[in-house]
């Protein structure tokens, strides 16, 4: 396993949309196992293939529920509302307040290509939702309605 280089959101890489993942194979693996190491030495809840540079659909999660990996994820459905404070490894030191789903249902494939379907609440569905965003191409700071102060998160 290896650490890789997070990308900062100023990289174009993460403004792409990213294709699907075809091949469950040991390089595919090698990624996501890159990836885990990356996310926990960055101490961080999610972290999205494109973040390390490459452009296809896969992200893993831990937001403290256990460690997933999603391949080609996709939303079944959400409901609910929950506005909370938000943050991405790409986005040193920016911290904002997004509204998103409260409830997640997805399906997705994990490393082998089984399929599996997951339903998800609060952090963990605001997670999901936040890393398939980066596989279309797209930053929490557009959907921030708030900014705050990384000060204050400190003293808090
Ligand atoms: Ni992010």
């Amino acid at each position: 396993m290896a650490l890789r280089t997070i990308l900062n959101k100023r990289d174009e890489a993460l403004s792409k949309k990213c294709r699907p993942v075809e091949k469950f194979d040991k390089r595919l693996h090698t990624l996501l196992d890159d990836m885990k190491e990356t996310l926990y030495h960055a101490d961080g809840a999610g972290l999205a293939a494109p973040q390390v540079g490459i452009l296809r659909r896969a992200c893993v999660i831990d937001v403290g529920e256990g460690y997933i990996e999603l391949i080609n994820p996709e939303i079944i459905s959400q409901s609910g509302e929950q506005t909370g404070v938000e943050g991405c490894l790409s986005c040193p030191n920016e911290w904002g307040y997004v509204t998103r789903a409260k409830n997640v249902t997805f399906r997705a494939q994990d490393r082998n290509g089984n399929f599996y379907e997951k339903s998800v609440e609060d952090l963990f569905a605001r997670c999901v939702l936040h890393e398939c965003d980066h596989l279309d191409g797209k930053v929490f700071t557009s959907l921030v309605t708030e900014w705050v102060d990384p000060k204050e998160l400190e003293e808090n």
